[in-house]
Order: C-alpha cells, then structure tokens, then sequence
C-alpha cells in the first residue's frame, strides 16, 4: 500500500513548482518575444482573461481591494472552496439537457439527449478502451508523483482502470474482439503526461472532470447505454467499493487543500483549462455513437 502523507504535513502542496524552477535566462523577459516566455510568466502576468463557462461579467470580477470599503468580489463558488469553482464551469459547459445549469449549444453527436443515442457495441467497447488508457495514464502519473502532491490522490476509491480491465475481459469472454486504444484516448493520455509534468494546475482540473464526470453523467450514460445494448448488465467500470459521495468528499476535501496555496491565476488558469477537458473526453465519448 502506499504511504500517505496527510495534506496538513506536507504544506505548501505544489508550491508554484513552475514558478521556482526558473532559468535564469527567463528573467530577462522584456526582450523575449512571447513564444520565447515560460508558460508561467503569461499565466503570473497577464491581464485577467474570460473563463471559459463563466460570461465574462463574471470572470473579470477579480480581486480588488484596492479601498477599504469596497468588499472583495468572489468568483462563484468560491466561498464554498476551489472544487466548487471548478465545478460552476464544468456545469456552464453542459447542454441544458444533460444538465440543468448547462448553458451550451449542442454541437457534437454526443451533445444530444442521451436517451436518444444509438450506441453500437463496437463503438462503446472502443469507448471503453480508449477511457482505460486515459485512466491508466491517470493512475501512473499519480503513482510515480513526479509532482509531489500528486501524491495526495493515490488511492481514493475512484481510480477505474482496474474494474476497466474487469470488464474488457468479460467482453472477451463473451467472444468480441478487443481493439487497440484508437485516436482520442492516445492523443488524450499523451497531453495528460505532458500536462502534469509542467503545468500541474491544468492537470489537476483534467484530473477533477475526468473521475467526477464519470460519477455523475458517466453513471447516467452507462445506466442508459446497458438498457440500449448489454441487456442491462451493469459494468465494473460503474461499482465502486465503498460510499461513493463519501469517496468523492474525500477527494474534494483534498483538492480544496492543494488549491490554497496557489495564487488566483493559478486558479483561474486551472478552470481556464475546464473547455480542454470537455474537448478531450467528448472526442472519447463520441466513440459510443461511432
Ligand atoms: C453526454 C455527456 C454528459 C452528460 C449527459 C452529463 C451530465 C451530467 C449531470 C446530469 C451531472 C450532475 C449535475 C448535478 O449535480 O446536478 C453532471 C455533472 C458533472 N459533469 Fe457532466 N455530463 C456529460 C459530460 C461531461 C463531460 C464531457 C465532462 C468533463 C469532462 C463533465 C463534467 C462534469 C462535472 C465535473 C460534473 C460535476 C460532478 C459533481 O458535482 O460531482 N460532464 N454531468
């Protein structure tokens, strides 16, 4: 089992890791073109910028305080801690059918009502797949913690590419062919390792959509998806051990600590991130319909 170090002993988690790393040569910014800065320099520097999900009324509400009787202005959900900021974007990103405080048009085949769908088994086997090898590079990177903080959410009880495994293998048993991990999970995982190691607030937002999404319209589409094509079996990949709200607390708890010490860009360039993780998981959710 690995150790775990509570979030209190290891203070201050993450620690702008980017920002302390520095060359020294990138200091001498005001010569350098902007392709030449470091990402961290745009993300310290830069004038507050729309937040993908939130109207920008809200998103440049930033900080302020510059008279005493002014209150400072809260970005929204943020008296109730970081994962709530993250998730009011995540929500904004929904179609107002799959969730009723979506606000976006639908787009892709995977935007329209769930409950109309045409999933095939070969399509929802390459979706699952493609998932195992975004959670298997999930679960890597958390265990090698190449960022020490990542540390912190190895064993949750969300982790999902051993019950993956589980149920490709009974797909097996059952005479279909698996297939490789296609296009949008390799592209996925590869920007995941990338992402982790220099830009560990990005990561973190990938990490947050990726295991609650699954909790929350990933069981309503397996649910609806088992009663189309499998005769209702309900797969591994949607049991957890445990009480799940208790797991998913857990984590949120966690994710609220390592968000306290980043500065407010840091947080606003960790939800800025919230339009990729939807881009990157719906390519892979798209593989149901394909
Ligand atoms: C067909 C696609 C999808 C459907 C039908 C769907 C549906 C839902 C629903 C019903 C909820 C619960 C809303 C509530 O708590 O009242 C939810 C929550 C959420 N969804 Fe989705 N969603 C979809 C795709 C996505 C994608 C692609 C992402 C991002 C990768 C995502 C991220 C989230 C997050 C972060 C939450 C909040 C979970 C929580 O509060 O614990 N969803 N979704």
């Amino acid at each position: 089992m690995a150790s775990f170090t509570p979030i209190s002993q290891s203070q201050p988690l993450f620690n702008n890791t980017h920002l302390t790393k520095l060359p020294p040569q990138s200091l001498a910014g005001p010569n350098l073109g902007s392709e030449f800065l470091p990402k961290w320099f745009s993300v310290r520097f830069q004038a507050p910028r729309r937040i993908p999900g939130l109207p920008m009324k809200a998103s440049s509400v930033v900080v302020s305080a510059t008279t005493a009787e002014k209150p400072k202005k809260r970005y929204p959900g943020e008296s109730k801690g970081f994962v709530e900021e993250m998730r009011f974007v995540a929500m904004r990103l929904h179609t107002r059918d799959q969730a009723k405080e979506g606000e976006k048009e639908v787009k892709e085949p995977e935007e329209r009502p769930v409950a109309k769908w045409e999933p095939s088994i070969d399509g929802y086997l390459r979706f699952l797949v493609d998932s195992k090898l975004v959670y298997d590079t999930l679960e890597e990177i958390i265990q090698r913690a190449a960022i020490p903080a990542y540390a912190e959410f190895r064993n949750t009880g969300l982790e999902r590419s051993e019950s993956l495994a589980k149920d490709l293998e009974w797909f097996k048993e059952q005479g279909y062919v698996i297939p490789e991990p296609s296009t949008p999970g390799v592209t996925y995982a590869q920007y995941l390792k990338e992402l982790s190691e220099k830009d560990p607030q990005a990561f973190v937002c990938h990490f947050y959509n990726i295991y609650f999404a699954h909790t929350a319209g990933g069981r309503m589409i397996g649910r609806k998806v088992a009663e189309k094509i499998l005769n209702k079996k309900e797969l591994e990949f949607y049991k957890w051990d445990g009480d799940l709200s208790q797991l998913l607390q857990n984590v949120r708890d966690k994710l609220n600590k390592v968000a306290e010490s980043w500065t407010r860009e840091e947080k606003n360039h960790c939800l800025e991130e919230t339009e990729k993780s939807f881009k990157y998981s719906g390519d892979i959710l798209r593989l149901i319909l394909s």
